[in-house]
């Protein structure tokens, strides 16, 4: 890359054109697959391909799927109940799946197609992949890239042979990329980044609050040799929310940008709505990915009125003015912010 800087894969929200304009400006897209099945996957890949012929990188999740017991449909059952009756008091039509409805995707498959395609850099969160996947990758000289969001997690991914770890502090928009059992780690960003710089040997990329030339720099000085930027890039040209979800984040209040498990199953942080506000105390959250899969419909609907209160609006900690500016252009400002500041602080 000609410029240390990430875009940030951001599932819902990144298009191919975004990755484009990333590459086109000499940093690295990067194009979220998400959990998307491997035909779609193949899909935003050879899109992607045909505006640039730049490297870019793909992002894919990779949590373990939980198993499926009578417990489990018997939980799917009362959280689409629930839902129901929210929807129902909202004036909302929404029409849930099923449980037997739910189609999972194995990450093994998104691989494949990743393979495939001949895609050279791939980056992952919520997970790490199996052994068999990791010597795949190593043979066909892929570089992986993987989330962490504690020093165990960096020390774990190492170990695994993966090239770059990608630090995620606890003020990063969108979901944490956790993967160890239990509580979510909640490191801030420069406690995390300085310990795992001291405990890992491999290059680490920064991700979670940089909006600016000195957030960028203070995260060099504290080890980091690639610095990834997503809520930066939420309100750009090439950015898939829409003006009612861009006006909904510029108005937003530090108060309103919280962690939440509703949307979900999983952690993420985003912007609190009625929807959070109801779900995260209701005990009805399902199992990552269920209960992402039965509030889909609902999200959908929600985006169709536009209304922000019953949809996920991920966003970090550092609230910025959401420029409207084209992904390469917000890219070439914050590079040439970042070279005046240091011009202008190193005499
Ligand atoms: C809307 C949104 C969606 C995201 N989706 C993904 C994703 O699909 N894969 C991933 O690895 N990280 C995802 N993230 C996390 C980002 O990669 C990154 O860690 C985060 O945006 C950095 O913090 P910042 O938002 O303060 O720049 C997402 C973040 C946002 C804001």
């Amino acid at each position: 890359m000609e410029y240390p800087i990430v875009q940030a894969p951001m599932f819902g929200v990144t298009t191919p054109e975004m990755v484009a304009s990333a590459a086109e400006s000499g940093a690295l897209g990067s194009l979220s697959l998400g959990d998307l099945p491997a035909e779609k996957c193949v899909e935003l890949i050879r899109a992607t391909k045909t505006l640039t012929d730049k490297p870019f990188a793909v992002n894919i999740f990779l949590n373990p799927l939980p198993e499926q017991t009578e417990e489990l449909k018997l939980k799917y059952s009362q959280a689409k109940e629930f839902l129901k009756t929210f929807s129902a008091k909202n004036q909302l039509d929404v029409d849930y799946p099923n449980y037997e409805d739910i189609k999972l995707t194995d990450y093994h498959d998104q691989i494949q197609a990743i393979l495939a395609e001949n895609c050279k850099i791939v980056s992952f969160t919520f997970g790490i992949p199996d052994a068999g996947s990791i010597d795949l990758f190593k043979k066909n000289g892929t570089v992986m890239i993987g989330t962490a969001t504690s020093v165990e997690e960096a020390i774990i991914l190492e170990k695994a042979g993966i090239d770059i770890v990608c630090v995620q502090g606890y003020e990063a928009g969108g979901h944490r990329g956790s993967f160890m059992d239990g509580k979510i780690p909640e490191i801030g960003g420069i406690s995390l980044l300085s310990q795992i710089h001291d405990h890992a040997n491999v290059p680490l990329i920064y991700a979670g609050g940089i909006y600016d030339a000195k957030t960028l720099l203070a995260a060099k000085l504290l080890g980091a040799q690639g610095f990834q930027i997503g809520s930066l890039l939420l309100g750009s040209a090439e950015s898939a929310l829409q003006e009612f979800e861009k006006d909904r984040l510029k108005n937003a209040f530090e108060k309103d940008i919280v962690l939440t498990k509703s949307f979900s199953g999983r952690y993420g942080r985003g912007l609190k709505n009625i929807f959070t506000d109801t779900l995260d105390d209701s005990g009805y959250i399902l199992p990552y990915p269920y209960q992402n899969k039965i509030t889909a419909p609902l999200r959908m609907v929600a985006k169709l009125q536009q209304n922000p209160e019953f949809l996920s609006i991920w966003v970090g900690q550092s609230k910025t003015s959401y420029s409207g500016a084209s992904t390469g252009d917000i890219i070439m400002n914050l590079i040439e912010e970042t070279e005046n500041y240091r011009l202008n602080n190193e005499g």
